[in-house]
């Protein structure tokens, strides 16, 4: 058990140096943000995240939101995204894959595509209709996965998995070892203490013998396709549900959805003390791709933090979805383990996790393999 401090724990999430100028202030918009109309799924995705919570129609400036809008100022964005003194995003340059994104499409001429039901992830794009969960299996199996596996394996892949274990084609289909299955190779891969899966660690025997039971037996056909249970709250398009947006205002309801305890490690470490909170800090969503700066979830949430010498650390959420904890007040030691709570239930993370800086990781589309915002009940 080790007593948590700031630079250890930015180290830890591998997330360097942060802005020591304030962030720029997006305008209040009233427009969600959604992956906007007529651009390929890839550039929509960098362009809702990366550009329009500040070119918006709200905002007063350059528009940015129909493929037209980039066209008609190709020279000067392309310029812009690449000006080391005048960046465009003004935090700085976008991260290379992004910037490669956006200007293959706009020396191709900014084309016009259709990304309906699509989202993408890591470069990835994933149909949104990769079969109705639980379609064909048996319902011991499909309670499985639900609970241990789609927070990856979903129709809408995330954290790196590389296929969805969806329906019951999906795991009769051959995996990345000849031979096997992919079910055959999902009970190997529960099994296998270097590698398991879930990658946090391997589940109980109970839960290992429910898949492996049912490959032995030959993967019969079940009939589990719950009609009414909806898809995966991460099979969700991006979108800022409260429409409202909260930049650098220096207090608790300061920008939600960026990494909170780096920036503030960063100016904590100037003043040689914890002044602003660097213990655990984030923001909660309703739903589970919303943009940096938007307004989260509003109260009437816990955030339940377990340390590890198994303090109890309640947290409410604030109206911007923000909340907090300061390491040196609290005590707070590492690993944590981390669940949300509302009357509706509760989330939680598998994994215990080092880095109280929540958004590192819950970011729009997630990123150290979490599957996107930290999400209500
Ligand atoms: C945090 C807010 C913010 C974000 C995010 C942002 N911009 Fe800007 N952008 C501005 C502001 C403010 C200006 C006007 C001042 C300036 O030119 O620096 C501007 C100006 C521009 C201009 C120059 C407009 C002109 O008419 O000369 C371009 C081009 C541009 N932005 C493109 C982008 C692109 C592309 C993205 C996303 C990859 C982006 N911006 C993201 C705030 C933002
Ligand atoms: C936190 C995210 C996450 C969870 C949860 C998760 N996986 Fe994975 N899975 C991955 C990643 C990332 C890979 C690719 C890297 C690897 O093979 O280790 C993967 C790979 C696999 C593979 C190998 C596929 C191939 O063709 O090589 C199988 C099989 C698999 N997972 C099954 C499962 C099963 C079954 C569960 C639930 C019991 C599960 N996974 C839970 C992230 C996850
Ligand atoms: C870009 C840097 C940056 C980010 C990101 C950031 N903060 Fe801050 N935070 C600051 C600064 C600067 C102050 C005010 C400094 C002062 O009062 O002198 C502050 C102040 C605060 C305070 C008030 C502390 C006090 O006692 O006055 C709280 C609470 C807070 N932030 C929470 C958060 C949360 C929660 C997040 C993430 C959702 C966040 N901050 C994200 C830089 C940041
Ligand atoms: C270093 C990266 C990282 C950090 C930091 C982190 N998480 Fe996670 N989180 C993950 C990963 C990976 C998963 C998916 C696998 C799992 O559940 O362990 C996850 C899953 C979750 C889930 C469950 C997802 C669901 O199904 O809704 C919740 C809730 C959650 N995290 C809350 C938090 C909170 C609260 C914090 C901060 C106190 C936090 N996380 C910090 C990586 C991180």
């Amino acid at each position: 058990m080790r007593a948590l401090a700031g630079w250890a724990l930015v180290a830890a999430v591998g997330v360097g140096c942060y802005l020591a100028e304030p962030a720029p202030q997006p305008e209040p918009g009233n427009e969600s943000l959604g992956n906007p109309a007529g651009f390929p799924c890839d550039v929509g995705n960098v362009v809702s995240r990366r550009c329009l919570t500040c070119h918006n129609a709200s905002s007063g400036r350059l528009l940015l939101t129909t493929p037209e809008n980039f066209l008609a100022k190709r020279e000067t964005v392309l310029a812009r995204i690449h000006d080391a003194a005048q960046p465009m995003p003004p935090q700085g340059a976008l991260p290379a894959d992004e910037l490669t994104v956006l200007e293959t499409w706009l020396k191709a001429g900014a084309p016009q595509a259709a990304c309906e039901n699509k989202v993408t992830d890591a470069g990835m794009t994933v149909e949104l209709d990769a079969g109705t969960p639980g379609e064909g299996l048996p319902c011991d199996v499909e309670a499985l996965l639900a609970s241990k596996c789609r927070t990856c394996h979903g129709a809408r892949l995330s954290g790196n998995a590389p296929m969805p274990l969806v329906t019951r084609d999906q795991f009769l289909a051959p995996s990345s070892v000849a031979g096997l299955s992919q079910g055959a190779l999902s009970v190997q891969r529960m099994k296998k203490v270097q590698a398991p899966m879930p990658p946090s660690g391997v589940l109980p025997s109970s839960d290992v013998a429910v898949l492996e039971n049912w490959v032995n037996a030959g993967m019969p056909v079940g009939n589990c396709s719950a009609p009414d249970a909806g898809p995966s709250p991460f099979d969700v398009p991006p979108q800022c549900t409260s429409a409202t947006y909260t930049g650098n205002t220096e207090n608790q309801y300061m920008n939600p959805g960026l990494a909170c305890v780096s920036c503030h490690a960063q100016k904590n470490a100037e003043e040689g003390k914890e002044e602003l909170p660097e213990g655990i800090a984030g923001t909660a969503y309703p739903s589970a791709h919303e943009p940096d700066h938007c307004d989260g979830a509003k109260g009437a949430a816990t955030v339940v933090i377990t340390d590890a010498a198994g303090r109890v650390f309640r947290l409410p959420v604030n109206a911007k979805g923000n909340f907090y904890l300061y390491a040196s007040r609290s005590g707070l030691s590492v690993p944590y383990r981390a669940r949300v709570e509302t009357a509706n239930g509760v989330r939680e993370m598998v994994t215990p996790q080092e880095s109280g800086d929540c958004n590192a990781c819950h970011t729009q589309n997630g990123t150290h393999g979490a599957p996107g915002r930290i999400l209500l009940p």
